[in-house]
């Protein structure tokens, strides 16, 4: 099999499905291929950033760590999509609800990425560009949670390159402009698929309220991961 020229990815060309699912943790990727697929080989050990591949209701889909941030997240999924031939990436991660509609447990879904980071500044633009998911695995994202009875909030989110803000008033600021939620890889993500001309999406638990200081005891934050889960993996049916 021919090797690839990444540092990152020990993959061989042909090792990961057009699909690939995108935790920020790399056990949770572990889990999920445990979890829901069957068939599983690993494809990546470098960084213990774990990849696997294998079949979800007999079709083909990954599952990859992408860790924290968009400098993680913005190496591994542009790899994916440039060297790899993968098609679509779907983040399936944990955010912070801004927006007072939002609630711990809920399920969002980055339609846009607002961002406070520098991302975007390599590629020259004459403007502001403006960082969205892909329409059709949103809609699709949509339709599924309907059909299992979970509602999935969607608007924009803010992806931050802080998790620990030196003013407490950051966060606080992009709520008047009606940001659903906060975190921390979506924006490029969306942006090296746009870059790609491939296609993302971001779907978010929220696990904390970073206004209120609210937040999700750990052992919930399992359940409420899995109905997210499970739309994410519909996604990869044909
Ligand atoms: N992910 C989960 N909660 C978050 C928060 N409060 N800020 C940034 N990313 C998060």
């Amino acid at each position: 099999m021919e090797s690839t020229p990444t540092p990152h990815n020990g993959a061989h060309i042909g090792d990961i499905a057009k699909t690939v699912l995108m935790p920020g943790d790399p056990l949770r990727a572990k889990y999920i291929a445990d979890h829901y697929l069957e068939d599983v080989h690993l494809f990546n050990e470098v960084r213990n950033m774990l990849g696997y591949t294998g079949t979800y209701q007999g079709h083909p889909v990954s599952v990859m760590g992408g860790g924290m941030g968009m400098p993680s997240i913005g190496i591994y999924s542009y790899e994916l999509y440039e060297f790899y031939g993968v098609e679509s990436i779907i983040r399936v991660g944990s955010a912070g609800g801004i927006d007072p509609s939002v609630h711990v447990r809920d399920v969002v879904a980055g339609m846009g990425a607002c961002t406070d980071s520098n991302f975007a500044a390599q590629y020259r633009l004459p403007g502001t560009f403006a960082p969205i998911a892909s329409y059709d695995l949103l809609e699709r994202a949509v339709a599924a949670g309907r059909a299992q009875g979970i509602e999935v909030k969607v608007g924009n989110v803010l992806s931050s390159d802080h998790f620990y803000q030196d003013d407490p008033n950051a966060t606080a600021t992009w709520q008047k402009m009606g940001v659903l939620a906060v975190e921390m890889e979506a924006a490029a993500l969306y942006m090296n698929a746009a870059r790609a001309g491939k296609k993302a999406l971001c779907l978010l638990t929220v696990s904390d309220l970073p206004l209120t200081g609210e937040s999700l005891p750990a052992d919930e934050r399992q359940s409420s991961f899995t109905q997210m889960m499970e739309i994410a993996l519909s996604l990869a049916l044909p």
